[in-house]
């Protein structure tokens, strides 16, 4: 539901530039016709919907966050004009007064600086004219089947029309491909909403770490990351966020949070707030009684040393593996030292038995989609990282109960993540305010008890 209009005309820029820099790479295939439609609203139960998140695509190139909305770009070949053209909902007294405030066509082109604007129910019978003769129709298909079939539908009634001398586009190229490679590099704009999430999220984390205590629940903790994510001015979660005491912490996708927090037990948060359709990803470890035991400092520390020496290889030029292979090599040497596994260093990467304790990757993407849009190798090869790029670095060790592991590391899990953004000199952690050495850690839940 959308109350007030999102985007002031000063704040256009950066959506018009981005439809700009597509306009060119579409021009370099020879042009044609693109359209992007923004997501469904989706039925939680009866007449209940989930809270509405525009399309990333759509959003990131218009700002505009109502549903029912489509982003035509016609994009001439050579020099020829482009247009960028919105489809919205039509203003409705009778909605507006039920749902809030809508921009109506005319509205979101003023607003929203497109070059035209029509009402939504006109798309398809417009559509077909803009397609008709045009080198290409760019579409991702696979992702929505009634998009795909709309397409089908439109494309069959423009080649319908041959004998009148109309031709339906020849190709059909995949949009989300070029937008994805945009979507890679981020611009100002992006990387300052970025560092607000980011810094919205760890203090969301500090406050956990204060709150927590043993005998409150997983739940509570979630209820006080929720509450600073949002007075924030977070929109929602950037993903559903894990609070796993204990055990739990060994279920890398636990979301129950059902759980009562017990002295001795370590916590795994792993959350972010979601601002301005930007994620953020952060993952603490801390320990529910304010004092890391011996075993769960051992762990700590050999994560964190992971996390030093992947955070050390980030740099342009290296790829996207390098900070991977490199938290693997920290790794592996302390699960030998910690007699959790048997053998040379070389033998268990090689065999990859680290993947018993360590069986996800060390990065991903991360910008408007916490697990962000861009391709992760160029052929056969890792991407080369360069500024302006945004991922995560997020080693982690969990131990399960088992015969052959020592019983002191038993259930313990931990994973640290930040997020790096890419500069021309290294890397830059945006989420650095969250503490995780084990001596701040402790010194700020000592503080927040009193001493
Ligand atoms: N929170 C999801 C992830 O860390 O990838
Ligand atoms: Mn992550
Ligand atoms: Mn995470």
């Amino acid at each position: 539901m959308n109350t007030t209009p999102a985007v002031a005309n000063d704040e256009c820029a950066p959506y018009r530039q981005r439809r700009l820099l597509l306009v060119e790479r579409m021009k370099a295939s020879g042009g044609g016709v693109a359209l992007i439609p923004t997501a469904p609203e989706q039925a939680r139960n009866r007449d209940t919907h989930f809270p509405y998140r525009a399309d990333s695509y759509f959003q990131y190139l218009t700002g505009f966050t109502e549903p029912e909305a489509v982003l035509v770009m016609a994009v001439g070949p050579g020099a020829m004009a482009s247009q960028a053209i919105l489809f919205c909902r039509e203003k409705n007294l009778e909605r507006e007064i039920w749902d809030g405030f809508r921009h109506g066509p005319e509205g979101a082109r003023e607003v929203f600086g497109f070059d035209a604007a029509h009402p939504v129910a006109e798309l398809d019978a417009r559509l077909s004219e803009l397609i008709a003769d045009q080198p290409a129709l760019w579409f991702s298909l696979g992702h929505d089947a009634g998009w795909d079939q709309r397409i089908a539908a439109v494309l069959n009634k423009v080649r319908a029309e041959s004998r009148s001398g109309k031709r339906a586009p020849p190709a059909i190229r995949d949009v989300r491909a070029e937008l994805d490679a945009m979507r890679l590099i981020k611009d100002a704009t992006e990387l300052a909403t970025m560092r607000r999430a980011a810094e919205i999220s760890a203090n969301a984390h500090m406050r956990a770490m204060r709150f927590v205590a043993p005998g409150r629940y997983e739940y509570e903790v979630e209820a006080e990351l929720l509450h600073e994510f949002r007075r924030h001015g977070c929109e929602y979660p950037a993903y559903t966020p894990i609070v796993a005491g204990g055990a739990n912490a060994c279920v890398l996708h636990y979301v129950g949070n059902d759980r009562v927090l017990k002295d001795g037990d370590l916590l795994l948060i792993d959350a972010g707030g979601e601002l301005g359709g930007y994620a953020s990803d952060i993952t603490r470890c801390f320990p529910v009684n304010g004092r890391f035991s011996g075993p769960q400092a051992d762990v700590y520390d050999l994560v964190l040393d992971a996390q030093a020496a992947a955070i050390a290889a980030l740099r342009p030029g290296a790829t996207f593996a390098d900070p991977h292979d490199a938290a693997l090599k920290v790794l592996a040497q302390g699960m030998l030292d910690m007699k959790l596994l048997a053998g040379s260093l070389d033998a268990v990467l090689e065999s990859e038995s680290y993947k018993r304790f360590y069986m996800h990757r060390t990065s991903h993407w991360l910008g408007k989609d916490v697990h962000d849009a861009g391709e992760y190798k160029e052929g056969e090869h890792w991407a080369p990282l360069a500024p302006g790029m945004v991922l995560t670095i997020e080693p982690g060790c969990y131990i399960r109960p088992a015969d052959d592991v020592p019983e002191a590391f038993w259930n313990i899990g931990v994973r640290i993540e930040d997020d790096a953004v890419v500069t021309a000199a290294g890397c830059e952690i945006i989420t650095a305010a969250a503490p995780k050495k084990i001596a701040d850690i402790e010194a700020l839940m000592r503080d927040a008890r009193g001493g």
